[in-house]
Parts: structure tokens; C-alpha cells; sequence
């Protein structure tokens, strides 16, 4: 698995990470969680995606007991988190409504539990999870602008942000950001055209790409787009030694200049091989257009 840096400065992660927001879906051990995230370092899957909310918060401690039974794991992983959104939950019966907050003041709360949840004293890369309507940028940035002075956080970036509102919190940073994790996959086409994927190129910011095979939506039968999608792949495997249609989808979005790194989201170890395999796969023009085409159920205009 290649790796490459987020920024000049770093940090260097792999080339596809590991996302972590369906991890408890199937109720697994710490064992099972352990051995998966073995199964990711042994195919050089070093970056770890997750967040404060995942699994109604209880995500990060999972994987913190899942880190400490095998010392020395976590140093040989990068460990990527968010924080940000808030919602009704067991733990905060007093919250009335979901909502986002991204003061600087509440992101250092957070960080500060997610550091305790993973038992580590840093995170490679700390990401606000949703624009917060609510928060002046300069707010925002004083917060993650003191976690990084104090090393509690190695490098600082976004998610689900705008080009506009990149761009604008990347003004106050001391730091500049280092990704916008959004949602990019073949159904979900338009970070190519609305600026968001123009604008990691420029700055030389590898987006990171969330639901990379569209939550699964990619293998409904009752799919229409599924369906066109499924008999396109099928043609063109053979020309990629037999590579399946979430093969051919991963490296789809790796193919895109702004060179975006899928976080890959099942709890299942062989589609993880699976998946790690398509790192290796460079589409031709002509099949990378013919799946979009039949991801898109129209023809390129
Ligand atoms: N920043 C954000 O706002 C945000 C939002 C959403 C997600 N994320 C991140 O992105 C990661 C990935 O998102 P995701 O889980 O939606 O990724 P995904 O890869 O698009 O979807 C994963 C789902 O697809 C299923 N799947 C995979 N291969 C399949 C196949 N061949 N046939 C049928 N089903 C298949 C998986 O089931 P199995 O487990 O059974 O394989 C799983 O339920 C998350 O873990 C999280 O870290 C970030």
C-alpha cells in the first residue's frame, strides 16, 4: 500500500484508511475489533478513521480497548477523529435537539475525551465534523489552533465543508488544514463540479472520501443505477485481472486528480483484503468515464 503525505508537513497516511463508523453494527468483541485492525496494518492500511459520535459515542472507547491489547498498536497507526456534532443520547438526556458546535472551547472538550476514550495523548489528525452555522471561523480555529500548539493534535482539517468555508477557516489557521473528508463515491458525483475537489488540488490537500461505495447502496438489487453499475463492472473485470465492482469503485475515486483517499467502511476482514487490492489498479480513461456513465444512468454530456 503506497502512502503519501496530506501536506507538506505532513502527516503521511496510507493510501486508503479504515473507517470505523459501522464497527459496533455487528456487536464485535475487542478481540474482533483487535484482529481487524491487525488485518489493516498487515495490508498497510495504517489510517484509522473515526469520530466522537460514532456508535452514539461509544465508537472511540471500543476501539481504545481494541488498541490496548496489542501494545505498541496504536503507534503504528495513524488515528484520524471528529468531533462537533451533538444529539440526544443516552449519555445527554438534556439535549433537546441535534445540533453542531464547533467553538473552540467545545472541540477541545471533545478532544480531550476522545484522547481518553483511545488512551493515546495525541491524534494525527483532528477533523470538525459538520460546518457549524452558528460559529464565527475565528472561534473555531483559536480552539484547534491551541491543540496543536499544545501537541495534542498533530494536524487539523474538515469535513463536509464547502470550498467557501474551507477556505475560510484555513485563513485563521496557524496551520493551514489538511483535508476535507466528504462524501465522494459514483453516486455521488458533484464534489467533482461544485469547487470542493478543485480546491484540494489546488492547495495540494487530498480529500478524504467517505461512504466510498455509497453506504452499499452500490450492490441493491432493487437499484436501478446498482443494477447498470453491477453489468458495466462485470464487462470491464476482466481487462482489471477479474477486479470486482467495489474494486473498480475505489480505484474510480483514486483516479481523480485531487488524488482522494477512500475510507473504506466494511466490518468484514476479506472485503478489507479485498478492497486493499484496489490500490493497485490504474483505470483507463475510457472505463473510469464508462463507469461513471453507468453510475450516472446517462451518457457524458
Ligand atoms: N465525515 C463524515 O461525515 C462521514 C460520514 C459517513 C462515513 N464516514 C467515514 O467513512 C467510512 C466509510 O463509510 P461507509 O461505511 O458508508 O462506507 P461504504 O464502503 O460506502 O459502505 C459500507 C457498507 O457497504 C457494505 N458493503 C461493502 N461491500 C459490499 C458488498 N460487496 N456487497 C454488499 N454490501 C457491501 C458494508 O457491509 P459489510 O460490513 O457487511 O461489508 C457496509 O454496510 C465510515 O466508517 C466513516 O469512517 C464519514
Amino acid at each position: 500500500m503506497r502512502r503519501m503525505k496530506m501536506s507538506a508537513q505532513g502527516p503521511e497516511f496510507s493510501r486508503m484508511a479504515y473507517g470505523t463508523w459501522r464497527v459496533l453494527d455487528t456487536q464485535p468483541t475487542a478481540q474482533e475489533i483487535n484482529r481487524r485492525l491487525n488485518v489493516c496494518l498487515e495490508l498497510g492500511i495504517t489510517t484509522v478513521d473515526t469520530a466522537e459520535i460514532y456508535g452514539l459515542y461509544e465508537v472511540e472507547k471500543a476501539l481504545g480497548e481494541a488498541l490496548a491489547l496489542t501494545p505498541g498498536l496504536r503507534d503504528k497507526l495513524e488515528i484520524v477523529t471528529k468531533a462537533g456534532i451533538y444529539v440526544p443520547c443516552k449519555y445527554h438526556p438534556d439535549r433537546r435537539t441535534a445540533h453542531y458546535n464547533a467553538t473552540g472551547e467545545r472541540l477541545i472538550k471533545s478532544l480531550d475525551k476522545s484522547l481518553r476514550w483511545l488512551s493515546t495523548d495525541h491524534i494525527d489528525l483532528f477533523l470538525v465534523h459538520r460546518p457549524d452555522w452558528l460559529t464565527r471561523a475565528d472561534d473555531t480555529a483559536a480552539g484547534l489552533n491551541r491543540l496543536l500548539a499544545e501537541g495534542k493534535i498533530r494536524a487539523a482539517g474538515v469535513s463536509n465543508y464547502s470550498a467557501s468555508q474551507f477556505d475560510l477557516l484555513n485563513a485563521r489557521m496557524a496551520q493551514p488544514l489538511v483535508t476535507n473528508q466528504i462524501e465522494f463515491n459514483l453516486f455521488h458525483v458533484e464534489p467533482m463540479t461544485d469547487g470542493t475537489l478543485h480546491q484540494c488540488e489546488r492547495l495540494g490537500v487530498p480529500p478524504m472520501a467517505w461512504s466510498p461505495l455509497a453506504g452499499g447502496r452500490m450492490f441493491d438489487p432493487e437499484n436501478r443505477a446498482a443494477k447498470g453499475l453491477a453489468a458495466v463492472a462485470a464487462e470491464l473485470s476482466e481487462r482489471y485481472a477479474g477486479a470486482t465492482l467495489e474494486q473498480l469503485a475505489y480505484a474510480w475515486i483514486m483516479a481523480h486528480p485531487s488524488r482522494p483517499l477512500p475510507v473504506i467502511g466494511t466490518n468484514r476482514t476479506e472485503r478489507i483484503r479485498s478492497a486493499a487490492q484496489a490500490e493497485a489498479i490504474t483505470l483507463a480513461r475510457e472505463d473510469w468515464y464508462a463507469l461513471w456513465e453507468a453510475a450516472q444512468g446517462r451518457k457524458v454530456p
